[in-house]
């Protein structure tokens, strides 16, 4: 963000509050911008140009902003995304230092699951909470033409892991991609159901570094719905979703539900709770900011807590009312999805 935002209208709260009355209490952190997968929506199969070493937060540079937002500005609730989160080195650290604040933020990562197998066990000593793994197909052949590696029984096994480990629920997100996987809602509602897990589905976003994103190609939450319905009774799960982006239903009556993202044909950015830190020490208060701020330049200038805290606030205050996507003047973040964090 160039110059300083207008703060003067904010009010002398110490949260995350902006204009529009909304509070930020969840913090997504980017750990890296790396990933060992190349799901062709997210990457090209070259990769991208990664973000060089010394740009990188360092572990201590991360966990004093996570101390800060949880110890004051309010963040209860601390996301851990990539690239894949679990190609950071120090990542068991950083999460045992966030769960070592007080008071205690939520814990919980979104990963592509591969090396979860080996990992989850000391992710829980470390204090992760939960976990949210990217499946978006059951075939294997299918798997490796969409992330160009074959690593779909990595996944499963990783799944499989995180659930023993106890980090329930087990959430799995998928994107359908008309004629790629649209066909699959049902088969993975039904391997979720069986394995335990909560398949959340999120229509695909404008993020893709290649901008090859057609809003007519999209698969839409009524579509994906119907054709849940072809197999299951779907209910509304009763309740308030607050500011959970998910829309909830209940499964053949439940106890197990599914959850549809609409995040374009349905947004809710008017419930949004969420602040967003990359790999690089930038703040973005939404996934579609035209600007961010630096936070990493203020702590390498010897910044006080107070001065960075005061920074993030201006940054919260001026997040835009929603993300536009349907509107005519959209144009998509000069990030990708994989720099900005899930
Ligand atoms: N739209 C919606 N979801 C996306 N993801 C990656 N790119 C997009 C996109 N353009 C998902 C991944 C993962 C999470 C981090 O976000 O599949 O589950
Ligand atoms: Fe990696 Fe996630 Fe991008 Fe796939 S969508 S390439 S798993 S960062």
């Amino acid at each position: 963000m160039r110059g300083n935002p207008d703060t003067s209208e904010r009010p002398g709260s110490p949260l995350l509050v902006d204009r529009f009355g909304r509070v930020a209490t969840d913090l997504r952190v980017s750990l890296t911008d790396r990933c060992n997968l190349r799901c062709t929506y997210c990457m090209p199969a070259e990769g991208l140009d990664w973000l060089p070493k010394p740009d990188l937060l360092s572990d201590d540079e991360l966990v004093r902003l996570i101390r800060i937002a949880v110890t004051m500005l309010g963040v209860t609730d601390v996301r851990f995304t990539g690239g894949e989160p679990l190609l950071r080195p120090g990542l068991d650290d950083v999460i045992a230092a966030t769960a070592a604040l007080d008071p205690r933020p939520k814990v919980s990562m979104t990963t592509n699951g591969l090396t979860l197998a080996k990992r989850a066990a000391g992710l829980v000593a470390a204090g992760l909470d939960r976990v949210n793994v990217s499946l978006d197909t059951l075939d294997p052949a299918r798997f490796l033409r969409l992330t160009r590696r074959d690593r779909l029984a990595d996944v499963f096994a990783g799944l499989a892991a995180a659930r023993e480990a106890g980090l329930a629920p087990v959430k799995v997100n998928t994107v359908l991609m008309r004629g790629v996987n649209e066909d699959e809602a049902v088969p993975l509602l039904r391997h979720c159901l069986a394995h335990g897990y909560q398949l959340r589905f999120i229509e695909q976003m404008p993020l893709d570094p290649q901008h090859g994103w057609d809003r007519d190609e999209m698969v839409t939450a009524e579509e994906i719905l119907a054709s849940l319905r072809t197999e299951f009774t779907l209910t509304p799960e009763p309740g308030d979703r607050g500011g959970a982006p998910a829309e909830r239903w209940l499964v053949d009556g439940g106890p197990a539900v599914v959850g549809v993202i609409a995040s374009v044909t349905r947004p809710f950015c008017a419930a949004c709770d969420r602040t967003r830190l990359t790999a690089d020490g930038q703040v973005r208060n939404c996934l579609f900011s035209r600007s961010e701020t630096d936070l990493r330049a203020l702590l390498r200038g010897g910044a006080s807590d107070e001065d960075v805290a005061g920074v993030w606030r201006g940054n919260a205050w001026v997040k835009a009312a929603g993300h536009g996507i349907d509107s005519a003047g959209f144009s998509q973040p000069d990030r990708p999805m994989s720099a900005i964090g899930g």
